[in-house]
Order: C-alpha cells, then structure tokens, then sequence
C-alpha cells in the first residue's frame, strides 16, 4: 500500500540566470502586515469593512481562514474584500485548532485578541511557527491575567483559555511589532489602560491604522497607552505595496550596473524603510517621485543601479529592515568593502534561523561570510558562482538567494520555490518577466 504524506509534493527548483540589465516598472502586491491587521481590526469591528489592495498570499490566508472559523464572514469582489465585523465581543468558539500556517503574525496577533474572549482556543502552525518563541507574548498576557499553556513552555499549540483581563504598565524587552500589537489589542478587552514602554520602537502599522477604525492611542515618544471601552468602527482602507517585497527588486537593480526600477504605490512607513536608507548610504540613487501624505503614506520608488560600497547596520536600524537583512547579506558580497550588520539576533528565529540559512547557502555560491551570534560580517567584490540553494523552507531566504543568482557565474537552481507563496506567490513569474524589459 502507498504511504500518503500531507506535504504537498515538492516543487521543480526555479532556475536564475544572470541578467545584464533591466529597466522595469512593477507595482507589488500589498503590505502583509497591514494586510493581516486589516483583516482582525475590520473582523472586530462593528459594520462591514472594505479593504482594497489586501495582500492575497499564504501568510494573509491563514489570518483570514482563523477569523472565518470564529464566525466572521468575509468575501471579495474584484480588488475589495468587505469584512462583515462582528465587534469586539462577537467572535464565536471556533471549536477546533486554528491553524496559523506558517504565519506568526496571525499566531502573535490573534493570542492578544484571544486572551480576553470568554472561550478557549488552541493555536496551532507549521513545522516553522511551532519551533518559534511564544513566551514573549504569553508572559505579559499572563500578567494582564491570560490563562496560556505553551507546549514545552515556550512554543506553539498555544491554548489560551479567555479570561477577564485587567490593564498593565509593562516595558517590552524585545522591539517586536508583532508582540506591541498583541498587547494593544488584548488593551481593547482590559477594564483599566494598558501602557506600554522600554523598546516600543518596531513597525508601527497598529498604531496607525487602530485610529481609521475609531480606537484612540496615546503615544509618546517612549510610551503607547490603550484606554478601556474602546469599540472598532468599520472602515475602508486600501493597503498600499509592501516595502519588504519592494525591496528585491531594489536589490535587483541596485546589483547591476545601468538597471532601473521604477516601483509605483508602495508604502512609506518610515518605520519600513531603513532598508531604502541603507541602500543610498551604499551608493544606490534612489527618488521618491510622488508621496500621498496618508497616515499610512505611499508613494513611488525608483532607484537606478551604480557602484555600491560597504556599509555598517547597527542595532537601531535593524527594526526598521528586520526583513530585509538577508538581501544586506547579497549586496555585501557585491559592494565595495566591508559590509556588518549587528544586533540582528532575532533573525535567528524567524521562519528559519535566517543567518544560519544566508551563511550555509552563501558557502554553496562560494562567498565567505563570518557569522555573530546577532549579525555577521562579509567582504564585498566576490563573484558569486551558480549553486543548489536550500531556502529552508523561508520564503525571504528563497527570494533573496534568487536576486543574488541575477549576478552569480552559473545558473543558480532555487529549491522548494513554492515557499514564496507565503508573502509573494507571483515572485519567479515577475522575476523571469525582467529579461525581457
Ligand atoms: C511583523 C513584525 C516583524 C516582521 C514580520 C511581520 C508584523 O516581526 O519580521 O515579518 O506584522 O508585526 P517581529 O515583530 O517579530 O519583529
């Protein structure tokens, strides 16, 4: 008898080729963070939102399909998605595992908005997520009065069992979006404010988007407060180009000399473009030609590619490119120079230990890396040459490996490329569309 295993069968490795120029205009697909707070903000709100541009890819899925199983409805005609809230008091036992995927936004996000309902939920993901850090969440939830078990007391399942909540004064020990926006929306279900202070410093997409659905936040520079009996108001929002995804193609034209990227409606969250600075401070001309000014501001990006320099990222940049470290690591082996990044020791748990993956599979090109415990250091002018490259299953190592095969001696053969369906499902089909431009 055949064994049926529950993974889906693997896919062909995509194959790169060097490419010698481009001059290309590419509109990404729209923010993911943004995309999964829209989806939980509108499903708590009462009246039904619509939200345009919302991204529609595996990680965005898995928030959506959660919220479904706990009686939300949600459907979409055309480019809107119209959430039908059910209020902050609405959501209904999913009775069942909630299944986050691979996605710890959907996880980390949805344990603050659990902790307050009156039924008990089990969180559950991937072979990924479950081998990813949870009590970094559940340790001030269970302050605020959660009742979470954590498998081996740290990972996912999470069973959180909703309990009355009460406020909190507590100082974030990591700069974590993710962990401040859990926080936040556990605030919604307290009977006193929530503050939070220490390293609040991270993406601040909920702070900005919490008020479009009629939640006030005091903020000031060192402390964000929540203040109880706030209810969410449906809204319309529309969810402009994710800057994480942007930044492959920055990457791909600032690699080779004479290329051009022109990318249209991309967000410019200053807390999303440390990496955009890095790139000017390495030599890349990047324009900002039009900027609408929005709380969540978007806006056109073109960057022309030239000769690039080493550079050093130091600890406080690293919230704002967190994402995007592993595309540092290419540009390094290309640029002039030394390029070291530091303080990046939470890349090591992400949907793969990213600094681990960027070393193993920069070895396998032939590039030498030296590696720290938070960051690593590598010298530029190296020829890349073509190689089997394992993503590990990580949709931004994939990618990443796949703009570094666009400057690589040899075609560079990205295994497992179906994983870039978990932020950017039409990566290699725009990818391959450069040759031609
Ligand atoms: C995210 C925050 C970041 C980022 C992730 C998305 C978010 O994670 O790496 O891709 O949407 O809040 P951390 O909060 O763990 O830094």
């Amino acid at each position: 008898m055949t064994q049926h295993s529950h993974e889906p069968p693997a896919s062909a490795p995509e194959v790169i080729h060097a490419l010698k120029g481009f001059n290309a205009r590419i509109q990404v697909p729209g923010d993911k963070s943004m995309s999964h707070r829209a989806l939980i903000f509108g499903a708590l709100a009462e009246g039904t939102s619509e939200i345009r541009g919302l991204l529609d890819a595996a990680d965005v899925r898995s928030t959506w399909r959660c919220l479904a199983r706990m009686g939300v409805e949600i459907d979409e005609q055309d480019d809107v998605v119209k959430i039908h809230g059910v209020g902050i008091q609405g959501l209904q036992n999913p009775e069942g595992d909630l299944d986050c995927g691979n996605s710890g936004t959907t996880l980390r996000l949805l344990m603050g908005v659990l902790a307050g309902q009156r039924f008990s939920t089990r969180l559950t993901g991937d072979a990924s997520l479950s081998r990813r850090p949870m009590q970094r969440v559940a340790d001030p939830l269970r302050l605020m009065g959660a009742d979470i078990s954590l498998r081996d007391k740290k990972l996912p399942p999470v069973v959180i069992t909703g309990q009355p909540l009460q406020g909190i004064d507590y100082a974030l020990p990591v700069a974590s979006a993710q962990l401040k926006s859990a926080l936040i929306l556990a605030g919604i279900y307290t009977k006193t404010p929530v503050t939070l202070r220490g390293e609040i410093y991270s993406r601040d997409h909920t702070e900005r988007m919490l008020p479009h659905f009629g939640v006030k936040l005091e903020q000031t520079h060192n402390q964000i407060s929540i203040q109880p009996g706030q209810s969410l108001k449906a809204t319309q929002f529309t969810v402009p180009g994710d800057p994480s995804t942007a930044a492959f193609w920055l990457a791909a034209a600032a690699l080779i000399p004479g290329a051009c990227i022109e990318l249209p409606h991309v967000s410019l969250n200053p807390s999303r473009l440390g990496f955009v600075r890095v790139l000017e401070r390495m030599g890349a001309k990047i324009e900002i030609l039009d900027s609408d000014g929005a709380s969540e501001p978007s806006g056109t990006l073109r960057l022309t590619g030239g000769e690039l320099i080493g550079t050093d990222v130091t600890p406080e940049e690293i919230p704002d490119l967190v994402d995007e470290v592993p595309l540092i690591a290419v540009l390094g082996a290309r640029a002039k120079g030394m390029t070291e990044v530091r303080g990046a020791a939470e890349l090591r748990i992400k949907e793969s230990d990213r600094l681990e993956a960027l070393r193993e599979n920069l070895n396998r090109m032939n590039v030498e890396l030296e590696l720290y415990p938070d960051g690593f250091k590598i010298s530029g002018q190296q020829t890349l040459m073509g190689a089997e490259i394992d993503p590990m299953h990580d949709h931004r190592i994939a990618m990443a490996f796949a703009i570094a095969g666009l400057v690589a001696e040899g075609p560079v053969n990205i295994h497992d490329p179906g994983c870039v369906a978990i932020s950017y499902p039409q990566f290699f089909t725009t990818l391959h569309s450069l040759k031609g431009s």
